[in-house]
């Protein structure tokens, strides 16, 4: 699309004039869009060509993560002065009452909690893991210790989450397991993964690092598969600065995962474990949590559901109104999901349906003072360490080349906008009045 600014800097008459009907009735200045047939509508110049800014309401503080009160301060300070380990064993109760779950280990981070996971799973060498290769390279890049092999597979764009159907068609003789994020905090289809892990006999093993307090039907994430690892490091939906956590269902993939990274504990096992022979050694790695981090994500546990709740009532809020507009979308979360949100509320433009670039309508956007971008992930299988041999006993499947359309699709159309973590009516408002401003100013915007 040709850029001229001049094209742009339409008068409100000449706006009126080449805006669609549909279009002008959007942007109403805190008038309710029912009303627009009534009484022509107000529509501002953008703030691209010299107009006001929809957005004027202070934005300090409306991300603002992680939510650390008095009472973090005051556990934290009196560690300081008793130090010891007790925290630990109290946040991993409190993560069993939450998730109702028998077996929990909290972890120096999440990408030691999903790597022991890895360890506990003890697949044959050369197993097959399918992975979306819309994800992180942290719970992947470790396979290669256990002699795993990650398959990299599409994702739906509406939700960008792994496709079942997709995973149908990569599915060999070898594969063994299944590994779903919830990317963003929308939750995968547990169910349908879980039915088809079934009929094939893999394991699943969740990557929840987005999605702590989300659910699927009523059943909260980290409960649908074998074992599930959760990272609860600073921008994730249960922040302890640094941490993870990860669940098991079997008492023999506990004992196995602890066995991994904690010397000390295999004494805690029943007699008859075989792995309490290697306590005092364990397997050579150490990635027990902090006590301060066991602290923080304790009380940030208790409240999950509260700040789940809050930054979800805004997100809705906002989304509720600007997916009507035309070629706007939200992450897609099925009706019987209860969603969180993890960092960002990440939406996608259909260029074709909204009448204007993705690149157009961000920079409208960005000058009317929303906080937004473009949003493109780099795909896993592109990084260099999935192709080198020498780190690999058993080289990663690799997809070929335009096989994974979903994760193009999701790349060409996604835009980040902020997660608000507090009630932010007016910023929200605003919000809703800048998209629908622009929307309204689409003809024109598409035509530069
Ligand atoms: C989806 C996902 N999995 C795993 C991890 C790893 O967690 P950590 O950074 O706590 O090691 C992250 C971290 O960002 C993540 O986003």
């Amino acid at each position: 699309m040709q850029s001229s600014k001049n094209s742009l800097k339409e008068t409100r008459r000449g706006f009126l004039k080449t805006a669609s009907a549909a279009g002008a009735a959007l942007y109403l200045g805190g008038v309710e869009s029912g009303k627009a047939a009534a009484a022509p509508a107000k529509v501002e110049t953008l703030a691209l060509n010299g107009g006001p800014k929809a957005v004027t309401a202070a934005a300090a503080g409306a991300t603002k993560w992680p939510l650390y009160g008095e009472d973090e301060i005051a556990a934290v300070a009196e560690l300081l002065r008793s130090p010891g380990y007790g925290p630990v064993a109290e946040f991993e109760e409190a993560w069993k009452s939450y998730h109702g779950c028998a077996y929990v280990k909290a972890h120096c981070n999440g990408t030691n909690a999903l790597t022991s996971m890895l360890f506990a799973l003890d697949l044959p060498p050369g197993s097959e893991v399918l992975v979306a290769d819309y994800s992180t390279w942290f719970p992947v890049v470790p396979m290669r210790f256990f002699d795993l092999v990650p398959v990299f597979v599409d994702v739906n764009p509406r939700t960008m989450n792994i496709d079942v159907e997709d995973c149908k068609r990569r599915l060999t003789a070898k594969t063994r397991a299944i590994m779903p994020v919830h990317w963003y905090g929308v939750p995968c289809d547990m169910d349908d993964i879980c039915e088809f892990a079934k009929e094939h006999g893999l394991e699943v093993v969740e990557d929840a690092s987005h999605a702590h307090g989300a659910r699927v039907k009523d059943t909260l994430i980290g409960n649908w598969g074998r074992m599930a690892g959760f990272s609860l490091q600073t921008g994730k939906p249960l922040p302890a600065i640094e941490g993870g956590v990860a669940m098991y269902k079997q008492q023999g993939d506990f004992e196995r995962a602890v066995t991994y990274g904690n010397y000390d504990l295999p004494r805690t096992f029943p007699e008859d474990s075989p792995y309490r022979k290697y306590q005092g050694t364990a397997f050579g790695s150490k990635l027990r949590i902090h006590p301060v981090a066991a602290i923080l994500a304790r009380i940030q546990l208790g409240k999950l559901d509260e700040y789940n709740r809050v930054g979800m009532s805004q997100l809705r809020r906002l989304n509720d109104r600007i997916t009507q507009l035309p070629g706007l979308s939200e992450q897609y979360a099925r009706p019987d999901m209860q969603r969180v949100c993890y960092s960002s509320n990440l939406m996608f433009i259909d260029e074709q349906a909204a009448g204007m670039s993705r690149a157009a309508a961000v920079k409208a956007l960005q000058a009317e003072g929303v906080d937004v971008g473009e949003y493109s992930w780099t795909l896993l299988h592109t990084y260099p360490i999935f192709s080198e041999s020498q780190w690999w006993r058993h080289m990663p499947v690799l997809p070929v080349p335009d096989s994974v359309p979903g994760c193009d699709e999701a790349n060409r159309k996604a835009i980040r906008l902020p997660y608000f973590t507090s009630e932010q009516p007016e910023l929200v408002d605003q919000y809703i009045a800048a998209f629908e401003k622009v929307w309204a100013h689409r003809d024109a915007i598409g035509r530069t």
